[in-house]
């Protein structure tokens, strides 16, 4: 049986991974300074990992949610204390775009409403009221066009309280750091607006920390760069190392019903191992701390390398804009120095480390991108104006 080829593919087949590196079938030695699109949180196979999930392998793999499953309530306890969110209601769900449709879905019972904003460039997944949500219309398939979803300037407060301004706005919905979208950071004061907006016309504010999440920042949540209190949180990625685990996380006052919200494998025992182990690695290994002050160090030696690129981010969410397309860059550090990364659109490299990356595996991307950025420049050298 044939694939089904959605994927461009790399000639790499990756065997073995630890920490942050990756080594192919040839034996060939990586950094990863990709983490598997943002979902490698404490590294490649964490001992500590490796042995919560072995551990409960061994005792119940999974059953379903008609039981009773303590390992949701101590996933919950555990990411309530290190979320700085002690209050807010859990549900487990098994992907990001799943997340997102179970929020859209909730604040829709919650307000009775049916139309959503999202912002330019936002990505919020493939399911169908989350795709009808993302700016990419190559992805929305005409069964997921909706007059439900109004797509605005990102930062822009005016266009949105327009919007707001006419009713029946269920809830907003904004990345914490756009990802996909080139990594583009909402103004404090637009999310601190977007807050005021959906309290003041009875809209949920939904912020999708999918990618951005999970101390990816510098904060647990990007969004703990400001003042807000969202609605509605939607986790992935980072949550599970790699074991498909998603969740939301709901405000106090959003009362749930028996039925409202569902899933078969959201929450296992497995998936709650594994959702445990990392955060018992994020805490014991303060890896928070080390995406922001690894991701700033990366940053400014960035800065100090040269003006001809615009560098964005925040923690190691990390973009660098280019004034020409980014592929044999990209191709250069992977395939000449073993360095993985990833893009947006042609001209934009994404940074999106395992939280654990040293200060001295940091020095070995920087090295590397100096001299391939030197290259590159020196051939292009009279085409660009810097
Ligand atoms: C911000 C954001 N939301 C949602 C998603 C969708 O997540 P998933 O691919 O797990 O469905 C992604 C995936 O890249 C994302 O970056």
């Amino acid at each position: 049986m044939k694939l089904f080829d959605v994927y461009p593919l790399f000639d790499i087949t990756p065997v073995k991974a630890r920490g942050c590196y990756v080594w192919d079938s040839a034996g060939k030695k990586y950094l990863d300074l990709y983490g598997g699109h943002a979902v490698i949180s404490i590294g490649h196979s964490h001992p500590h990992y490796i042995q919560k999930i072995t551990n409960q392998l061994s005792a119940i793999g999974f059953y379903s949610n008609s039981i009773q499953n303590p390992l949701q309530h101590e996933l919950a306890e555990k990411l309530g204390k290190i979320s700085g969110c002690p209050d807010y209601q859990l549900f487990l769900c098994n992907s990001g775009a799943e997340a997102n449709e179970n929020a859209i879905k909730l604040a829709s019972f919650v307000t009775g409403r049916k139309k959503f904003i999202s912002y330019a460039k936002g990505f919020h997944g493939r399911t169908s009221a989350a795709v009808a949500l993302t700016d990419n219309p190559k992805i929305i398939a005409p069964v997921n066009e909706t007059e439900n979803a109004v797509i605005l300037p990102l930062n822009d407060i005016q266009a949105t309280e327009n919007v707001m301004k006419n009713g029946g706005v269920a809830a907003i919905i904004v990345e914490g750091i756009q990802g996909i979208g080139g990594i583009n950071i909402p103004e404090k004061t637009f999310l601190e607006k977007l807050a005021e907006l959906t309290k003041k016309h009875g809209s949920l504010l939904i912020l999708d920390e999918i990618q951005s999440g999970y101390g990816r920042s510098g904060r647990f949540f990007a969004f703990q760069y400001t003042n807000v209190s969202p609605d509605i949180i939607t986790m992935a990625k980072g949550m599970g190392n790699g074991f498909p685990v998603g969740g939301i996380l709901i405000q106090p006052e959003i009362q749930p019903w028996h039925g409202m919200l569902g899933t078969t494998f959201g929450g296992n025992h497995l998936a709650c191992a594994a959702g445990t182990a990392v955060l018992d690695v994020i805490k014991n290994e303060k890896l928070v701390e080390n995406a922001e002050k690894v991701g700033n160090n990366i940053m400014n030696k960035l800065a100090e390398i040269s003006s001809g690129y615009e560098i964005r981010g925040k923690g190691l969410m990390i973009g660098i804009e280019f004034k020409f397309p980014v592929k044999e860059l990209r191709n250069k550090l992977l395939f000449e120095h073993g360095i993985f990364t990833g893009f947006s659109g042609q001209n934009i490299i994404r940074l999106l480390p395992p939280l654990t990356l040293s200060l001295a595996q940091a020095d070995e991307f920087i090295d590397a991108f100096t001299k391939v950025f030197t290259d590159i420049s020196e051939s292009l050298s009279g085409k660009l104006v810097f």
